[in-house]
């Protein structure tokens, strides 16, 4: 008997040839073989259900572009979750509608998944948009990952997975997690450095090659407040709602 993974990923879009290699690579495809996830890519077309196979319509009261239709969406929804009554869902199941109008996507919010969801279903909006009735029943979480407008939800998508899988219980390697975790949320991380230690002029600060360990990490801390300070001072003062 093979033990479930610890998080199932369900992707629906309408370009599943968009995601054919780009989940197998790095933590995401050693995740993957490690059986701490399991992603799965669907065609929202295998959902439709006339004979034309339609995933999208005109916008009613007129407007450019096209709609994606709820009844494909619908379908999928009771396939993966088994219901389409969001009040139903298991505890633990997260239905999530990727799009311009969504919530911003912060660390703070893969976190919680990765630590509270054991199915996430990621649904690409595209053209125009959504049908709404979607948002209403279906979704539980409305996400956008930055101020800028993309031609679909799957590129997003891919932003969501790499970051909820690389926080899954031993998803990286021991190298790295826990201690840097709680820094990287509120601050950028510092510049380093690696060999050869003089690059046509440019040399490696001098306290990184000493070797005296307290001090390294007040470089490092300093450089990482500098940089902060300069490039990313709302991360700092709490306007980014990701600090602390
Ligand atoms: Cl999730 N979708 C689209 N289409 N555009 C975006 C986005 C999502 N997040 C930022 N821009």
């Amino acid at each position: 008997m093979l033990a479930a993974p610890v998080m199932k990923i369900d992707v629906l879009t309408i370009f599943p040839e968009f995601f054919e290699q780009v989940f197998d690579f790095g933590i995401v495809r050693r995740a993957k073989l490690a059986n701490i996830v399991e992603i799965n890519v669907h065609d929202i077309r295998e959902f439709a259900v006339d004979k034309h196979k339609m995933v999208d319509d005109r916008p009613f009261g007129g407007g450019d572009g096209m709609v994606l239709k709820p009844e494909p969406i619908f379908a999928a929804i009771e396939n993966f979750v088994g219901t389409s009554e969001r009040d139903t869902y298991a505890n633990g199941t997260r239905v999530v509608l990727l799009t311009p109008q969504g919530k911003p996507f912060k660390q703070s919010l893969a976190k919680s998944f990765a630590d509270e969801a054991n199915h996430v279903v990621l649904i690409c909006g595209r053209y125009e948009g959504v049908d709404e009735r979607v948002n209403e029943a279906l979704v539980t979480d409305e996400i956008s990952i930055g101020d800028y407008v993309l031609s679909g939800g799957e590129a997003a998508a891919v932003v969501v997975v790499d970051s909820i899988v690389r926080l899954l219980p031993d998803a990286l390697g021991s190298e790295t997690s826990a201690e840097n975790e709680s820094f990287s949320q509120s601050m950028l991380d510092c510049p380093v450095y690696t060999r050869p230690a003089e690059f046509r002029g440019m040399s490696v600060p001098q306290v990184l090659l000493d070797g005296h360990h307290a001090e390294i990490e007040n470089w490092r801390r300093e450089k990482a407040l500098e940089k902060t300070r300069r490039v990313r001072s709302d991360l700092l003062t709490g306007e980014n709602g990701e600090s602390g």
